[in-house]
């Protein structure tokens, strides 16, 4: 278990699409793990593959009882709905902007054991999903911003925003 660095905005690799995960082995395990430390060490929402450097289509996301979900492959299958609110990313800090995105996402995803769910979510939550399979794609939430906002306007208690 270790921190990884986290990747900033600037750098290629954010821009890039990443490849499916075929291997279910140790170094993917290892990979998680450490991801699990680098997102818990920097109080975010989520952290997708790229951020740490790496071009694989998996990532972390907060889900409803603020535990991370590991998502490998991930892809939304449904939207519904739609929703404005605050967006914020590890690899872009200290800017926090207005996104908009489904209200309702279903994603198909395997964990780390390479067998395949299908999970449902509404609110913050379907957000954190969009905003992660986007990285995967190298797209960052700044692509979709309509407005920024003041930072001064987050407390310590919306640290959770950066994903
Ligand atoms: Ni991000």
């Amino acid at each position: 278990m270790a921190i990884r660095n986290i990747v900033k905005v600037g750098d290629d690799i954010l821009t890039r699409k990443c490849r499916p995960v075929t291997d279910f082995n140790d170094r993917l395990f290892t990979l998680l793990d450490d991801m699990h430390d680098t997102l818990t060490d920097a109080h975010g929402a989520g952290l997708a593959a790229p951020q740490v450097g790496i071009l694989r289509r998996l990532a972390l996301v907060m889900v409803e009882d603020e535990s991370f979900l590991e998502i490998i492959n991930p892809e939304i299958i449904a939207r519904e709905g739609e929703q404005d609110g605050a967006e914020g990313c590890l690899s872009v800090p200290g800017k926090y902007g207005m996104v908009k995105r489904p209200m309702k996402v279903t994603v198909r995803y395997q964990d780390r054991g390479g067998e395949w769910h299908e999970r449902t979510a509404e609110g913050f939550t379907a957000r954190a999903f969009c905003h992660e399979i986007d990285h995967l794609d190298g797209h960052l939430y700044t692509e979709l911003v309509t407005e920024y906002l003041d930072p001064d306007d987050f407390t310590e208690d919306d640290e959770g925003e950066d994903q």
